[in-house]
């Protein structure tokens, strides 16, 4: 970790919206008032069709575990993020979409956005989509999959996207889990010249659905698909017959916005709810403050709307601030390895927010691709999803950014709804990998092993947080137990984050990583036991267990000890069927790097696997294993130790 500081311009401090003075006078309020600091938000920020009670009421003990902000006030999402702008900006740009082909750029207004999101929402309604019901999004990049966002708000839908890149197995496993009745999604996808058959894995997802009656088809491809007449409908087509006036429906501040899963630690990927009021206040505050973003900016996150990122900061926090936002369909690599910097400069982008991932294999591919652009129009820089490394952030500061743009590392997760820790461009000296410091109304906590708060500079442990913010998630879908369970249970009182920290000397924060069972793979999470059971599915596996290593250009990569089936010699054959099982069951995203055949794996007496052991083993770190002592047999270790793989 670098202990480099990079000061903050006072040119810049200068013109932001908040500097440091600033910064330690709302956070202070935002701590020590957080009703009247977040009322004053939640009033500037949204508009209301009606006020709430009470700013915020909150319980995080099991009993009486509840997070209500703005308790029954009413407000409509899409009606924040495009009808109150008409008058100001009917003609402004709200969506600059860049296609997967450089050729291919459409530009929404926001007059147009109100247009098309009305007669989708007629479509849904048509269907007899009904407040509260569910409708799944499997959809490429395209302005329809925003549309449809926005659509499922006007109603009351809730919305549950599910990542163009999971399987049809994953696509399923969600529809069913939310019960959803509609299905949008397109003939194919473009990424990068190649095309991924959506519908077709749609197809295969129906057959397991017997929920959904609708499946509603953009056509973007223009590859032949099957049809099932009845329920196959084209998206086109509908809403070509569609009136193009809807009246907003007025939502309970608590009233659920939208379901997006994710991998925990244990079990399947589980549906993190997040409601209307408080999470539309945390998107659009944050992604204002945060990115300094100003009237007639042009601000593009480069992730997928089918991650909470592309939710919140794409969608939301952007177009409920009237903003441009550039939605990408494409990959930082087609036509070639320039496309990014092409596109900031086609576009006049300001605001920049990207990953690590990405950066670093750009990074790999040296500086002429940046050089030949001119990225002058850039005065802020974003990244998001797994800690940077010193090497990536010197690069995208000096060569990206020119050394003159503050970047802001922004720590936070599916469940949080928006940002958590992040340092304020016109606020903090950087220091390259830190989160630095909490946003507003965030209070969080470094908590030992039993729950102990550690106090004072420096330290490190588990990051909990101790009351809610605004954005947090409300609950697992349709598993209150295991919303307590995975998130208040380990330290009775806190929000457990799953991530460990460390604060430094001058009491800023440093992410360090998950201390469970859940990997970070290019910034994409998977949960270890998933993919175990993945793995598990195979004839000819007895027993799997995984863990994650370092891995130079995806953050962490996946390293299976396999055991096959009757003692059997695991061959290359097999190794290669395994891998294409994890990726059939879960989706592209899950690709196992390495696979050791186990003839057994390190347990305890009771039979639990013992991760920490195989971790130790994938990162070589054999000298450091730890207490073994627990282990039931002590042989098994030697034997994986002697058989290891090079990471
Ligand atoms: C996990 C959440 C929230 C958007 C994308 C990922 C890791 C996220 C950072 C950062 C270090 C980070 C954490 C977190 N993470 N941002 N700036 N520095 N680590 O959302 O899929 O819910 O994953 O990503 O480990 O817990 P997610």
């Amino acid at each position: 970790m670098s202990d480099k500081t990079f000061p903050v311009s006072k040119e810049f401090a200068d013109q932001a919206h908040i500097n440091h003075a600033k910064y330690e006078e709302m956070y202070a309020r935002s701590i020590n008032d957080p009703d009247a600091f977040w009322a004053e938000q939640a009033n500037e920020y949204v508009t209301w069709f009606k006020p709430w009670k009470k700013t915020v009421d909150w319980s995080f003990a099991q009993a009486d575990l509840h997070i209500n902000w703005f308790t029954e006030a009413k407000l409509n999402v899409s009606y924040n993020c495009i009808d109150r702008h008409l008058e100001k900006r009917g003609d402004q740009t709200a969506i600059i979409w860049e296609g997967d082909s450089p050729e291919d750029t459409r530009l929404i207004s926001y007059r147009e956005l109100h247009k098309e999101v009305c007669q989708l929402a007629n479509v849904l309604k048509e269907r007899g989509v009904k407040k509260g019901d569910r409708v799944s999004l499997y959809m490429p990049m395209i302005p329809e999959a925003t549309f449809a966002m926005l659509a499922c708000t006007r109603i009351g839908a809730v919305h549950s996207i599910v990542f163009g890149g999971f399987s049809p197995e994953a696509l399923s496993s969600r529809i069913q889990d939310s019960d959803c009745s509609v299905v949008i999604t397109a003939d194919q996808s473009m990424r990068g010249g190649k095309r991924v058959p959506l519908k077709a894995n749609a197809d295969v997802a129906l057959k397991t659905c017997p929920s959904v009656h609708t499946c509603i088809v953009v056509k973007r491809g223009g590859d032949p698909i099957e049809w099932t007449e009845g329920r196959d409908v084209w998206y086109h087509d509908e809403v070509a017959k569609a009136s193009v006036d809807c009246e907003p429906e007025q939502m309970d501040s608590e009233d659920p916005l939208f379901i997006l899963y994710t991998s925990g630690s244990t079990g399947t990927p589980k549906g993190v709810l997040h409601t209307t009021g408080g999470y539309l206040v945390q998107a659009a505050m944050s992604h204002k403050t945060v990115f300094d973003y100003k009237d007639g900016d042009v601000y593009w996150c480069t992730a997928d709307v089918g991650w909470v990122t592309g939710h919140t900061y794409i969608v939301y926090g952007p177009l409920t601030n009237g903003a441009t936002t550039v939605m990408f369909e494409g990959i930082p690599s087609y036509p070639d390895m320039s496309r990014f910097w092409q596109i900031i400069d086609k576009h006049q982008v300001n605001i920049f927010y990207t990953a690590p991932t990405a950066i670093r294999s750009l990074m790999a591919a040296g500086n002429e691709p940046v050089e030949k652009t001119s990225r002058a129009s850039l005065r802020v820089l974003g990244t998001v999803g797994e800690p940077i490394n010193p090497e990536a952030w010197d690069w995208y500061h000096n060569v990206i950014g020119g050394g003159r743009c503050p970047i802001v590392d922004t720590w936070w997760q599916t469940e949080t709804g928006g940002h958590m820790m992040t340092p304020l461009p016109g606020v903090n000296d950087l220091k390259p990998g830190s989160a630095m410091q909490p946003f507003f109304g965030v209070s969080p906590v470094l908590l030992d092993d039993e729950g102990n708060v550690i106090e004072g500079n420096p330290a490190a442990g588990n990051l909990a947080i101790d009351r809610p913010w605004p954005g947090a998630i409300r609950g697992v879908y349709g598993d209150p137990k295991r919303f307590y369970e995975t998130y208040f249970a380990m330290f009775p009182g806190y929000y457990f984050t799953g991530d460990g920290a460390r604060r430094d000397e001058d009491g800023h924060y440093w992410i360090t990583g998950r201390v469970d069972d859940v990997l970070n793979i290019s910034g994409h999470r998977l949960g270890t036991a998933e993919i175990e059971a993945a793995l598990g599915l195979h004839p000819k596996v007895a027993e799997a267990a995984v863990v994650g290593y370092p891995h130079d250009l995806t953050g962490q990569g996946i390293y299976a000890y396999v055991t096959p089936m009757n003692g059997e010699v695991g061959t290359d054959e097999l190794k290669a069927e395994l891998i294409a099982t994890v990726r059939k069951e879960i989706g592209p995203i899950a690709k196992v790097n390495i696979i050791q055949w186990s003839p057994g794996l390190p347990k305890t007496r009771s039979g639990k696997i013992m991760r920490r052991i195989l971790r130790k083993i994938a990162t070589n770190e054999i000298d450091s294993m730890g207490d073994t002592s627990t282990l039931a047999e002590p042989s098994v270790v030697d034997d994986l130790v002697a058989h290891r793989e090079n990471t």
